[in-house]
């Protein structure tokens, strides 16, 4: 297997913690120092970091930042137990934060903080390992000389510890010379497709095209699309996957038109004790981001606004889904349960 390589770093581990502004992309590259955990909160909350996998990451590092403050462990778990509640929908937030947490939990007062660091670093490493298999198993479910994907929101480099999950699915067609189109969602209205998918590919050369949210329709009625290729910010026990706000009425129209719509996510974005895609809790986002455009008012604020940050697709519209450990097909409770169990 060819180790697939992307140009694009989100974050950086050193002598200390610094992250990439995602709210500034594409216009600046500007890198933020975190401070501590509160610190990493706060970047969380405002999307200056996002994507399921990075999250947990980010956590993961900045509870050891902690970690490295303080040895109490009183501290340390109020600090975990805010970064975990940071943002509700991506499993892999307080998944990461508990990994740590239990590593600095049995390890020695004066190990607590090597013990984090380990913990967080590990945590980074599986995740970039994990995004190579599952862009090299994603791949492999298309079989054509050139294949097409289109794709929601922001899977790639700039979400996870790799080169991502659905775009790691994007970036090995590429590599391996079958890469049709990718056609990227612009995601409104905070529009990580079009602010950071398209220059995610652009800094790869991966040739994308960009489309309002509501052209899909038209695109995969015009038959130029081999696949709907999305992440996941968890996964239900059932199947059910919630991502990015738009993914549902991808899948409503990708099995209208006969197009296969494939979930890319690690071991860590399932959830076995979400019984169902019922029971994921959905961030609700200000509708600021809605009643503006840009700077720009559009919709006077008394208007009430319906955001949701994420929809759940259920799972008999999900027709694969690829993680680090196989291909899940069909998508069902016992398959799901083989898979992350
Ligand atoms: O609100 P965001 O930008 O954090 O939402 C991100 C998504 O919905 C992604 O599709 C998901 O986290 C998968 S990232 C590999």
């Amino acid at each position: 297997m060819t180790t697939v390589t992307t140009r694009v770093e989100p974050l950086r581990w050193g002598r200390g913690l610094e992250v990439l502004d995602q709210r500034q992309l594409p216009w600046r590259q500007a890198w933020i120092e975190v401070r501590d955990a509160a610190h990493a909160v706060h970047l969380i909350r405002a999307l200056a970091v996002r994507g399921a996998p990075l999250l947990g990451i980010t956590a993961a590092y900045a509870l050891a930042l902690e970690a490295l403050r303080t040895r109490d462990l009183p501290r340390l778990r109020i600090a975990a137990g805010r970064l975990a509640a940071a943002r509700p929908t991506a499993v892999n937030l307080a998944r990461a934060v508990h990994q740590v947490m239990a590593a600095v939990e049995a390890a020695r007062p004066q190990q607590r903080a090597s013990a984090a660091v380990q913990a967080a670093i590990t945590l980074h490493g599986l995740d970039a390992v994990a995004c190579q298999r599952i862009g090299e198993l994603g791949a492999r479910l298309f079989r054509g000389e050139k294949v097409s994907i289109l794709t929601h929101c922001n899977t790639g480099a700039l979400a996870t510890g790799g080169i991502g999950t659905a775009l790691g699915v994007v970036r090995t067609l590429h590599a391996q010379g079958r890469l049709g189109r990718v056609f990227a969602c612009e995601a409104r209205p905070v529009l990580q497709g079009a602010r950071l998918t398209v220059w995610e590919c652009q800094q790869d050369d991966l040739p994308v095209t960009l489309l309002p949210d509501h052209a899909a329709a038209t695109l995969l009625a015009s038959g130029q699309v081999d696949g709907v290729v999305l992440g996941a910010d968890r996964i239900a026990a059932d199947g059910a996957v919630a991502n990015k706000l738009g993914t549902y009425p991808l899948a409503v129209l990708a099995a209208r038109h006969g197009v296969p719509l494939v979930s890319a996510a690690p071991l860590s974005t399932f959830d076995l004790a979400c019984p169902d895609g019922r029971s994921i809790p959905i961030e609700q986002c200000d509708g600021e981001e809605v009643r503006r455009l840009g700077r720009h008012r559009v919709v006077d604020p008394s208007v009430p606004v319906f955001n949701p940050a994420f929809d759940v697709t259920p799972p008999e519209l999900v027709s694969a889904i690829v993680c680090e450990r196989g291909i899940v097909r069909p998508v069902t409770r016992d398959t799901v349960r083989e898979a992350a169990g």
